[in-house]
């Protein structure tokens, strides 16, 4: 089964997917971070992220695979080096290329495999599984998502300033010419503004939980 969410930054996908999947048992599989991975690859190269064709050679080039959960670029583990601001700024750019694209919804596919998974990020209930079963689009107020972002920076960030970056973020994901932000027909909506990580979680595991008992009622049946 896929269980699929995108959303905008700090909506709370990351952190609802991961609860998730550990309370289903599913494989947790964050997309944004095959974007941050070629790009931090592409910035340890020294190559210049607005270089559509060296960005996609570099994305072509690398193998990214997990490890309990880790990303790996060619074998290492560089999941504590995926959110510094460089690879914040630049993985924007980096996946406005369709062809690039391309590479890593292949990438993602490949590692997804057969398994049971919850996914997130901005295209994966429209571009890269269309198909999933059960599809989530979560969206929360600008100010409540930059105040979540500037907390998991460590507080003391300017708060203002990661509101105009998230912005920036928002305005660029959504206008991609392919896998642009958006929420899917069928996707569920859940605005996460005052809901707390458990309530959100409990509304997708809920929907999820009723989804295999359906299964499971037409294979008996
Ligand atoms: O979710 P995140 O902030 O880790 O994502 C990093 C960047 O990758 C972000 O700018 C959006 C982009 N992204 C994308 O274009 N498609 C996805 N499925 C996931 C992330």
């Amino acid at each position: 089964m896929i269980v699929a969410i995108d959303g905008p930054a700090g909506c709370g996908k990351s952190t609802v997917a991961k609860a998730v999947a550990k309370e289903l048992g599913f494989y947790f599989l964050n997309t944004g971070s095959f974007y941050r991975a070629v790009t931090l690859a592409h910035i340890e190269r020294g190559g210049d992220c607005h270089d559509k064709a060296a960005c996609l050679e570099t994305a072509r080039s690398v193998s990214i695979t997990v490890r309990d959960g880790d990303i790996c670029l060619d074998g290492v583990d560089v999941e504590d080096r995926l959110h510094v601001p460089a690879v914040d700024m630049n993985a924007s750019i980096v996946s406005s290329d369709p062809a690039l694209r391309a590479v890593v919804t292949d990438m993602v596919r490949q590692v997804a495999g057969h398994m049971d998974i919850v996914t997130e990020g901005r295209d994966t209930t429209t571009v890269i599984f269309p198909d999933a079963q059960a599809k989530f689009y979560f969206d929360a107020d600008l100010s409540v998502r930059a105040a979540r972002r500037a907390l998991q920076e460590g507080g003391g960030s300017d708060i203002s300033e990661v509101e105009r970056l998230i912005k920036a973020r928002d305005e660029n994901d959504k206008n991609k010419p392919v896998g642009a932000l958006k929420a899917a027909p069928d996707a569920i909506i859940i605005d996460t503004s005052h809901l707390t990580i458990r309530e959100v979680c409990e509304k997708v595991v809920s929907v999820v939980r009723s989804l295999q008992e359906g299964v499971h009622g037409e294979v008996i049946g």
